[in-house]
């Protein structure tokens, strides 16, 4: 799989999941992401949502299409599924207490000025997914956002406040269904998107975009030994050609898989959305606690 390109299923269609992130269950891995195969609305850089895509791989390599997890909703305008909304940056977690599958995504209204979160939930991996309730976190505005779970098993959701100005990073209550009211705000003023957590060795680490819409800017890198402490920007993490534009894409999501820490990124294409690509780029950690994520041409999972 060419890095930076668009990606084909076992079948030979598209991998349509865009802004995703890959969990691993049980040992098959699941890929979802927005499925936005689909022209762009004419003269604009949006396509309507379809909903939020399901793959599944044992390599991270060969994807089977599992169909939608979770589908847009034709039909009612009040429905935080309606497709002419805006429904991103889908993540899935799963709750060992109930042994079901939660699916956050950034839910907002066409415009982007509403800015919350959908919330939906499933006994199975691949869905269908239902919905719980669409809402502003906290009461306040969400876009690009993420969830993580945490080593004690308590999961956040992290997402851009302000305009994008600041990070919240609220927690979730213990069935990952909701926000339990408490959260601390990091970053503040920094205006970081897209942002990707993990943590290795006493330290956990952040990858994040700039806030440029689709168009790609530089990754940094932050880091914080406690996940609510005062996280701090360090460095671009990217090395070689075009690493001042994170390679012309845009941070999803980290994984890890066979002890190594994995970037996913989105190649946006805004003015044919559908054709946009993906890279998954190994995450090298120093011993100084800095990161390096060099370019390489090909995927060929594991
Ligand atoms: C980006 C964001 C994407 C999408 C896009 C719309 O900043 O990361 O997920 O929302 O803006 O312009």
């Amino acid at each position: 799989m060419k890095n930076g390109t668009i990606w084909k299923d076992i079948d030979g269609n598209d991998i349509q999941a865009h802004g995703g992130c890959i969990i691993e269950h049980e040992g098959t891995y699941y890929w979802y992401g927005e499925h936005k195969g689909a022209d762009n609305c004419p003269g604009t850089t949006r396509v309507d949502v379809i909903g939020v895509s399901c793959y599944s791989s044992k390599n991270l390599h060969d994807w089977k299409y599992e169909g939608l997890a979770l589908e847009s909703d034709k039909n009612d305008p009040e429905s935080p599924l309606y497709y002419k909304k805006v429904l991103e940056r889908p993540k899935v977690i799963y709750n060992e207490k109930n042994k079901n599958f939660v699916l956050w995504a950034h839910a907002d209204s066409a415009d982007y000025v509403y800015g919350g979160i959908a919330v939906a939930v499933s006994d199975t991996p691949v869905g269908p997914f239902k919905l719980l309730f669409a809402k502003q976190p906290n009461k306040q505005d969400s876009r690009d956002m993420t969830i993580y779970k945490d080593r004690d098993g308590v999961a956040y959701l992290a997402h851009s406040k302000d305009w994008n100005k600041t990070m919240n990073l609220s927690r979730l209550n213990d069935d990952y269904t909701d926000v339990d009211g408490f959260y601390v705000s990091i970053l503040i003023d920094q205006e970081r998107e897209a942002p990707a957590f993990f943590w290795h060795e006493g330290m956990y680490y952040m990858i994040s975009s700039g806030c440029t819409g689709w168009d790609p800017n530089q990754a940094l890198f932050a880091r914080c030994e406690h996940f609510l402490g005062k996280w701090k920007l360090i460095d671009n993490p990217c090395r070689g050609e075009k690493m001042e534009t994170t390679f012309d894409g845009q941070s999803a999501y980290i994984f890890e898989a066979n002890d190594n820490f994995y970037l996913m990124l989105d190649h946006w294409h805004p003015n044919d959305l559908k054709t946009s690509g993906y890279s998954i780029l190994k995450i090298d950690i120093l011993p100084d606690n800095n990161l390096r994520v060099n370019w390489v041409d090909e995927w060929k999972g594991i």
